[in-house]
């Protein structure tokens, strides 16, 4: 590969919001008679083709970028939000408003001076934003949930974290409050899955921010007990 096209397939990662890369060596599938039949292994970038110039709901025709997910796609914590803001859907890329910057500190206090922001991978229920950003409706979240999906199968994080009433109660297929639903760890397609409060209602009651942070204390606690 030349060093143009090097550079090329780099910008194109970090168009889909992949910022890091692994150098160690892929593992090499041992050769089996079955081979021929086996689909090829989804990664990030099959997915975000295959979400394309999407039009599945009817969010398409009011978004100006999709906003597929960025991170480290390596990561052993997803943080899982509701749906691209204003300044999301500018950019394409997901948590880079206030409330994202909020998230960022939020992240530090996981596992202080060990995690950052480009430790874990952040992306959204739905990958448009929803005018005036309005509450994501059932068929959008229908279309958009099986992208969800496939990100966390390819990443299969340790634990996800979930940001908010709309990506706890899809992630949890559950109808239960969010307040009722923080705070404890539930397992998911053998992934560690908590919710936390969205950090967009933290910036309107900020008196919550003390459950996050206990929230945020669990998290770390559970990242280190599944790697000891
Ligand atoms: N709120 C979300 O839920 N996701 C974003 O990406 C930004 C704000």
């Amino acid at each position: 590969m030349s060093r143009e096209e090097i550079i090329q397939q780099l910008e194109f990662f970090r168009a889909i919001g992949i910022t890091s890369l692994s150098l160690e060596e892929p593992a090499r599938p041992m050769a089996s008679p079955a081979a021929p039949t086996q689909r090829p292994a989804d990664t990030l970038p099959i997915i975000r083709e295959d979400i394309g110039d999407c039009q599945r709901c009817k969010l398409s025709p009011s978004r100006t970028n999709i906003v597929f997910g960025s991170g480290n796609i390596n990561a052993e914590l997803v943080f899982v939000g509701e749906a691209p803001g204003s300044d999301e859907d500018e950019q394409g890329l997901p948590f880079v408003g206030r409330a994202g910057q909020l998230l960022t500190k939020i992240i530090d206090t996981v596992d202080p001076g060990q995690i950052t922001r480009a430790d874990v991978y952040i992306c959204n229920i739905l990958k448009c934003r929803p005018p005036n950003n309005r509450n994501p409706e059932p068929d959008e979240v229908l279309a958009c949930n099986p992208f969800l999906k496939r990100q966390l199968a390819v990443i299969r994080p340790k634990v996800v974290c979930c940001l908010g009433t709309f990506a706890a109660q899809n992630v949890l297929q559950s109808d239960v409050t969010i307040s009722k639903l923080r705070g404890k760890f539930f397992d998911v397609d053998g992934m560690r899955v908590i919710a936390t409060f969205h950090p967009a209602y933290l910036l309107r009651s900020p008196d919550k921010k003390r459950e996050v942070w206990q929230d945020m204390i669990m998290i770390g606690a559970e990242l280190k007990r599944l790697r000891s």
